[in-house]
């Protein structure tokens, strides 16, 4: 089989990649090693950069997320129970949008069904090749029968523990890391969110974060131990927990329930370099990880398939190869700018089990300039709400 672009991953980088080369009359196939209900089975976070919404718009797939998404213009962080509101409209006249990234994917979903460009779930040991010269290809097994796929380029969406990345020799490969020291345990209840805006708290048990997924379901977060066991964290034990890292309004305000899913996540911030390897390119959490605090996971996997459906676009059409060989920098570039606040978000924010009695006031100071700054509230909002794409 031939085809112009083989996308491995069906998570949100390679639906979207896929959809904004369908746009440009670029022929895709997409090769996905677990089942759609499975891709949309996933919880993850949900709030979209003022340029994602935009490119969502702009790729035809941003109907449902109009009508159903939650546009956000401030947000709270709080320290010690006092907290200051950022006012997304009056700093940099921006918002943001509330909606989940299993609803994005889904709509994609949707979109890639729709048009009926080629897709494969459920693709066992996808192994891309020769991607140094310049006839790539993909070789992977569906329902016990081997395939093979001739193309121009492969793109690399199949996340952090995708087969991708770890195709070019290792010595090709740089990795910048930080591993945290905690967790986040997170919980999804149907009940009102506790405030109409998402609510980040540091306290001295530790971080805790208010979110939602609409006016009926909400979604929580509590810093944990690394290596805490999940059962050990009962829904009462959660939302009393809750209740005391929250300040005292928005505790009393707190309706809880039984939990619809509980899980934990490690934090940490990941970045390869580079991201282009012949004919092979890495997009989203392939490339890079970021701490959840900043809410830039999606919103980078959506700005590096940006940046790559350009570079194939002018391919395509220049025949050019400037875009293909600028991608890398340039999707690193607003990486690491990512990278830099989502770090910096966790270290306001967070309790460091190794944190010297300095360290805290740091952290206080930090909040205290932050909200009392409107150049620093500027800056805070500015990234928040996503830097230029
Ligand atoms: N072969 C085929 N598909 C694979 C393989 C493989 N060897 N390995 C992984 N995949 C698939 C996964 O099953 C998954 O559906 O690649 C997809 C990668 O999707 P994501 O992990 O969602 O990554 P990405 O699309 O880059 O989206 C980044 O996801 O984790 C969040 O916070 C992150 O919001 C960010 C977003
Ligand atoms: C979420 O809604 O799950 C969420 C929101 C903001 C974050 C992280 C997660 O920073």
């Amino acid at each position: 089989m031939r085809t112009q672009v083989v996308i491995v991953g069906a998570g949100p980088a390679g639906l979207l990649l896929g959809r904004l080369l369908e746009q440009r009359g670029i022929e895709t196939l997409i090769l996905e090693r677990r089942s759609a209900e499975y891709v949309l089975g996933r919880i993850r976070a949900g709030v979209l950069e003022h340029g994602t919404r935009g490119l969502l718009n702009a790729a035809g797939v941003g109907a449902r997320m109009e009508q159903e998404g939650l546009p956000h213009d401030g947000v709270a962080l709080c320290f010690d129970g006092e907290q200051h509101r950022f006012d997304f409209h009056d700093l940099v006249g921006r918002e943001v949008m509330v909606y989940g990234q299993t609803e994005v994917t889904r709509d994609l979903m949707d979109a890639r069904a729709a048009s009926g460009a080629a897709t494969v779930y459920e693709a066992e040991d996808v192994a891309p090749r020769d991607f140094d010269g310049d006839r790539p290809r993909v070789s992977y097994r569906k329902d016990g029968v081997t395939h093979e796929v001739a193309c121009d380029f492969i793109a690399g969406c199949d996340g952090f523990h995708g087969v991708c990345r770890q195709s070019p020799p290792a010595s090709a490969v740089s990795s910048f890391e930080r591993v945290y020291p905690f967790g986040w345990l997170g919980v999804l209840v149907d009940q009102p969110p506790v405030s109409p805006e998402l609510i980040y708290a540091n306290h001295a048990r530790g971080f805790a974060l208010c979110s939602m997924r609409s006016p009926t379901r909400s979604r929580y977060y509590l810093q944990c131990d690394a290596g805490t066991n999940v059962n050990t964290w009962s829904d009462e034990r959660f939302w009393d927990e809750l209740r005391r890292r929250l300040p005292s309004a928005a505790a009393d305000a707190l309706r809880t329930g039984p939990s619809l899913e509980k899980s934990i996540a490690p934090l940490r911030s990941f970045v390869a370099e580079p991201l282009r390897f012949g004919r092979l390119f890495l997009a989203g959490d392939a490339a890079h990880i970021v701490p959840p605090t900043g809410a830039k996971g999606l919103n980078l996997a959506v700005s590096d398939v940006a940046y790559l459906a350009e570079a194939f676009g002018e391919y395509y059409a220049e025949r050019s190869e400037a875009g293909i060989d600028a991608y890398s920098a340039r999707a690193l570039r607003r990486v690491w700018k990512a990278e830099r606040f989502s770090w910096w978000m966790t270290t306001m924010l967070h309790r460091f089990p190794e944190a010297s009695a300095f360290d805290r006031r740091m952290q206080r100071a930090e909040f205290d300039y932050l909200s009392g700054s409107r150049a620093a509230s500027q800056a805070m909002a500015e990234n928040y709400t996503g830097l230029p794409m």
